[in-house]
């Protein structure tokens, strides 16, 4: 028997000063059912547990060889098959455990390709599978190709073991997820494939309180020939039916992480990058759903690619009902040869699954992410109120110009300065300067540490902007070393923006740059990093590497970014870094595990924003967009809305301001001193609490977003209008997560917290005081106390 003191929220549900003893029996199956036992008059409660069981677990079936991983949300199904290979049973809402489940496959008497002697009417094409190879009887998409000498490129993966264990390992080299304690049980397979003499373990991790699980797949060659990786893909998940829809988020710079719908029919969809990064064009991020789910209800499985470069994710429905969904390395841009003893790991893909809506199924990544991606200081930590000067002053500053800037960012109120774009080398346009991280003394005659003292003096944070990536031909560093930029020789490389992409899959290249910005960091107080990418990588071709191993240096740079992050974050644990990438270009869940904020987009226009953040939810937590109140008209849509619509959008993300506030009017200026008190106050809520979306702006002429804090007592919902909807009636929007029968304040009117969902807040004058859907450019951020 346990006891366990229940947290305020659910005590307060019970509305009295009691203690009440509940009765959890743990049934074998390892569900739960509650029994009130006793009720007395004390004030805490207790649940007493009666049972042998965890709600977490992974159960290997000796007999029938199958492995139940489950908790509380998710049960994940899979059997050694006929032929050897593991294939899936079922992956879905929690079910009872039991011995045998292949009464799920399928089998037909006169299957075209029988895979077995013995067994014949087994075909692997009928059936679901676990990670499937080429060249034998499953004809869906591959995830893996191994090319052996002789030029086989025919797989023959057999079970040959398995190990289950508490808590999770990290992936070498690469960002992955981490599991605390307790949190978290893994299970490995081993296959092996006894001609290429390769050995594959497919990794999962199960988190006790996630509808989610982790994959990885690592390729050992045991044998003493070489193979060839043409193909590794992290993970691959096949349902028995296809009805499903797939939405993936799309966009281009300024629109990025549009959702769009796609109805899944025979044959297959993809979506990729091939830029080198994850790219503004697609993400690495997509969802099946059924056709009747929407935010609130139904079921929906996310695949979220931990990884920040070329990556393709399909869907393959093939002619006989299977749906194949597939995510990893973009093979395209990818070979890897294996000599003896050498391994190669995949990223991580996070599966979750929701049977309550996609809001439940985005909450899954948002509370994954913040607690067991995010690595270091700034771990479930408020993010700092900063001004950050580009829209201000582009590169045209000196160090007045900036003092200037950040003395009146301190009077409004704001704790951080941060110095863009134009503070090193040759540095006044984007002609030259990337790649020589040597403060310029006409604009920091003090250098870095001097600027950094002068902005504390002044009583902010301070911190700078970086592209370490990037080199301009018209640099001390291309002209020293041109051949640590890609290029191909007699080709013209081209040029994104003037500037080319350091070759970071080579170590002496990332090694020097971070030498170059420790000795810019080192002694100066700096608090925060911008580390910005402003182009795709092109000219791919690494002038140190042999012909056979050109195939890797993607993924090296990519493990080059990740090498220097790693190194900087190690250096100075107490920098908080914000990925960038011409905006939200390298928006993915591999940038966060160091940089756990990310510039949203460049399109700082607050009605765009709306859509671009909303977007940016499904996947990503709050707590990692970076948005900002900008100047008006603005500068990428030439749109003016006014400042509190630009705040009341900028509020749901880590919040800021890019321009100089002492160009706005004195009431404006006022006015963002009350903005940044209402962030200070509420930023905890907004970028921990559990975020809903409501009222999508894709699709209404009203947006509308909400938080709850985590005891159900405060919540802010924000509502935007879209286009005016002129002659109409006030507006209505169901809330979400309140506690039904708390009585909530709005102002100084009361409603009970199932009113709020099930009727509906009504945008009047008193609950949404200025809010006026009849006009453009109007919004509201309403509050939400419990009495
Ligand atoms: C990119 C970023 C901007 C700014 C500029 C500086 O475009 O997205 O926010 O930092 O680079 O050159």
């Amino acid at each position: 028997m346990s006891h366990f003191d229940i947290n305020k929220s659910d005590y307060d549900m019970f509305k009295c000063d009691v203690r009440i003893y509940i009765r959890i029996t743990l049934l074998a199956d390892h569900r739960f059912c509650v029994l009130p036992v006793l009720y007395r008059q004390y004030s805490t409660i207790c649940i007493e547990l009666h049972g042998k069981d965890t709600l977490m677990n992974i159960v290997w079936h000796e007999k029938t060889k199958q492995f139940h991983l489950y908790n509380e949300f998710v049960s994940y199904i899979m059997y050694v098959q006929p032929n050897g290979e593991i294939g899936q049973l079922y992956f879905g809402s929690r079910i009872h455990d039991k011995e045998d489940f292949r009464y799920l496959t399928y089998r037909k008497p006169k299957s075209m390709v029988p895979v077995t002697h013995d067994d014949d009417g087994f075909s692997m094409e009928l059936n679901c599978q676990e990670y499937p190879g080429f060249g034998r009887t499953d004809f869906g998409t591959n995830a893996y190709e191994i090319e052996c000498e002789n030029g086989s490129k025919v797989s023959d993966f057999k079970y040959e073991s398995h190990e289950i264990y508490s808590g999770k390992k990290e992936l070498k080299d690469l960002p992955s997820t981490y599991a605390e304690n307790d949190e978290a049980m893994s299970l490995e397979i081993t296959l092996y494939d006894a001609v290429a003499k390769v050995k594959a373990t497919l990794s999962y991790t199960i988190f006790n309180d996630s509808a989610a699980i982790a994959r990885s797949v690592m390729f050992t060659n045991c044998g003493n020939e070489k193979v060839t990786l043409n193909k590794a893909l992290s993970a691959c998940i096949d349902l028995p039916e296809q009805n499903y829809e797939w939405m993936q988020f799309s966009g281009a710079w300024a629109r990025e992480r549009k959702p769009i719908l796609r109805k899944i029919e025979s044959g297959i969809i993809s979506i990729e990058s091939k830029r080198g990064g994850s790219s503004a064009n697609q993400n690495p991020f997509v969802i099946v759903k059924r056709s009747n789910t929407d935010e609130f209800t139904g079921e929906a499985i996310g695949m979220s690619f931990v990884y920040s470069g070329n990556f393709i994710a399909t869907a393959d429905a093939d002619t006989y009902g299977r749906l194949r969904l597939l995510m990893g390395i973009h093979p395209d841009t990818f070979k890897w040869p294996l000599e003896a003893n050498e391994a190669f790991i995949t990223p991580e893909v996070i599966v979750a699954y929701s049977e309550n809506g996609l809001n439940d199924l985005s909450q899954t990544y948002h509370s994954l992410y913040n607690n067991n991606l995010v690595k270091g200081k700034w771990k479930n930590k408020e993010r700092p109120i900063l001004l950050n000067n580009w829209e201000a002053t582009f590169m045209d500053f000196d160090e007045e110009k900036i003092l200037k800037i950040a003395s009146k960012a301190k009077e409004a109120g704001a704790e951080l300065f941060v110095l863009d774009d134009g503070w090193f080398g040759k540095r006044d346009d984007d002609l030259s300067g990337l790649g020589d991280w040597v403060e310029n003394p006409k604009k920091l005659p003090g250098g870095m540490k001097g600027l950094a003292k002068k902005v504390n003096d002044l009583g902010l944070e301070f911190g700078f902007w970086i592209e370490p990536e990037m080199v301009n031909p018209d640099s001390d560093l291309y002209r020293e070393h041109p051949e640590w930029a890609f290029s191909v020789p007699g080709i013209e490389p081209s040029l994104g923006r003037h500037q080319m992409v350091l070759d970071y899959s080579r170590d002496e290249v990332v090694d020097y740059i971070y030498d170059m910005l420790y000795k810019v960091i080192d002694g100066a107080n700096i608090a925060y990093i911008k580390w910005d990418m402003n182009r795709a990588l092109t000219d791919v071709f690494s002038r140190d590497t042999s012909k056979e191993l050109q195939g890797q240096v993607y993924h090296k740079y990519v493990l080059g970014v990740y090498r220097l992050y790693n190194k900087l974050t190690e250096a100075f644990p107490n920098i908080l870094f914000e990925s960038c990438s011409s905006g939200g270009a390298r928006f993915d869940a591999g940038m966060l595990q160091r940089a756990p904020q990310a510039w949203c987009s460049d399109n700082t226009d607050a009605e765009d924003r709306v859509r671009i953040q909303y977007g940016s939810t499904y996947g990503y937590p709050v707590s990692s967009i970076g948005s900002h109140v900008s100047a008006v008209p603005n500068q990428q849509t030439g749109r003016t809305v006014s400042i509190k619509y630009r705040a009341d959008v900028a509020y749901f993300g880590t919040f800021g301001y890019e321009l100089d506030l002492n160009h706005i009017s004195e009431d404006e200026f006022c006015e963002v001193k009350e903005q940044i008190k209402f962030m200070k106050a509420n930023r905890k809520l907004i970028q921990y609490g559990r975020f809903y979306r409501l009222l999508s702006p894709f699709e209404n002429d009203f947006a509308s977003w909400m938080v709850v804090s985590e005891d159900k007592s405060e919540a802010l919902v924000g509502v935007y209008t879209m286009r005016s909807s002129v002659n109409s009636t006030d507006g209505r929007i169901r809330l979400c997560g309140l506690l039904e029968d708390a009585i909530y304040a709005i102002g100084d009117k009361e409603y009970y917290g199932d009113e709020l969902m099930k009727v509906g807040l009504v945008l009047n004058s008193e609950n949404a005081p200025k809010f006026n859907k009849e006009q453009d450019g109007s919004s509201c951020v309403i509050q939400i106390k419990r009495k």
